[in-house]
């Protein structure tokens, strides 16, 4: 956690006025001076949400959120879920939501409400706490940073380490079968664009997440994300581990094919509005940024023009030097 450089509090300028009082007008006047010239510095805290295989604790996700920190002067929280990494990997997706849900919940400074930065798979975490955390304070501005929103069609390359070895033999078994959902968190949001129907009967989490579910659809998830203040939706041009990159963006292939990618405003999703994004779209609220860079390797500058600014500050005049990209995350 990181103070933010600003520790003034809105509410510490919020001196009750008794009105029954007879207050010199002079006071009175002086005191509308002080509440207007008084720089409020309105900074709104902001958690963050790693990508799986990946822990707050690594030097990437905590210096990531150590300088968007410093950068926003706002006050950051990397949440955890469980033990990090493992659980990442392991833990179902609605599970996941619900640790991140239970913590905002108790997390005194967020209940004026916050903004989200979204590593990866911790967009799907940060928008299910959006859509179906009851009780929740409420989430302002959402920064996604490759987020597989409309889903994967494949499984992300991982490697030969042992996690890997673990998740593989378990997509190797069926993806939507009961046991692969409830033990492998990616497998809760891949979307076989030629096996629809298995993926809206056996997928744990992304149909519910997309309100895809034909008799299922429930109108609180998207009052609750077409609220947002703003969507920050960044896909990265070199990603190769989401397929498709697009993705980012709620762009998908259509049902039945791996022919094109459609974008976002052709799909169901968007049309028929299933969760808001275009109501957010129509109200301008939806930022769509392409940066260079492979998969979360966001470079210093793009930080500083696309998620900074969403972040809410009252200065950010801080040097940013070397600008080239990074490889921030052992996450994918
Ligand atoms: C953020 O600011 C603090 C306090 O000024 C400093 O100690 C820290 O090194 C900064 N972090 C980064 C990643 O620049
Ligand atoms: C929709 O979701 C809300 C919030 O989680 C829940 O309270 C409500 O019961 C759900 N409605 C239906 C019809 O499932």
């Amino acid at each position: 956690m990181y103070e933010s450089r600003t520790t003034s509090k809105p509410n510490s300028l919020t001196v009750t006025p008794n009105p029954s009082m007879a207050i010199p007008a002079l006071l009175r006047i002086v005191s509308i001076f002080v509440f207007l010239f008084i720089p409020v510095s309105c900074s709104v805290p902001f958690i963050v949400l790693h990508g799986f295989s990946d822990q707050c604790s690594n030097r990437g996700v905590s210096k990531f959120t150590q300088l968007l920190s410093n950068w926003s002067g706002s006050k950051a929280y990397c949440i955890e879920i469980g033990d990090g990494t493992w659980d990442s990997w392991f833990m179902p997706l609605l599970e996941q939501t619900q640790i991140v849900c239970d913590k905002v919940k108790k997390i005194e400074q967020l209940s004026d409400g916050y903004n989200i930065v979204g590593l990866s798979q911790g967009n799907l975490i940060g928008r299910g706490v959006v859509e179906f955390c009851d009780g929740g304070p409420p989430v302002k501005n959402f920064v996604s940073l490759a987020g597989p929103h409309a889903g994967i069609a494949s499984v992300p390359f991982c490697g030969s380490g042992l996690l890997c070895i673990i998740a593989d033999s378990l997509i190797k078994l069926e993806v939507y079968s009961e046991y692969v959902q409830d033990h492998l968190a990616p497998s809760n949001y891949i979307k076989i664009p030629t096996d629809i129907p298995a993926y809206l009967k056996g997928c744990k989490f992304l149909p519910k997440l997309n309100n895809e579910l034909p008799n299922n659809r429930n109108a609180t998830y998207k009052e609750r994300f077409s609220s947002l203040q703003n969507l920050v939706l960044i896909m990265f041009e070199q990603d190769k581990v989401l397929v498709p990159r697009e993705t980012s963006w709620f762009g998908y292939y259509p049902d039945g094919s791996f022919s094109e990618v459609l974008p976002a405003q052709q799909t169901a999703l968007y049309v028929e509005d299933w969760i808001g994004l275009k109501t957010l779209e129509d109200a301008g609220k939806v930022k769509y940024i392409s940066v260079p860079g492979r998969h979360l390797e966001i470079s210093k500058s793009d930080m500083m023009k696309y998620i900074v600014p969403y972040l809410e500050s009252a200065s950010r005049n801080e040097m940013i030097g070397d600008l080239s990209s990074y490889q921030w995350f052992s996450s994918i």
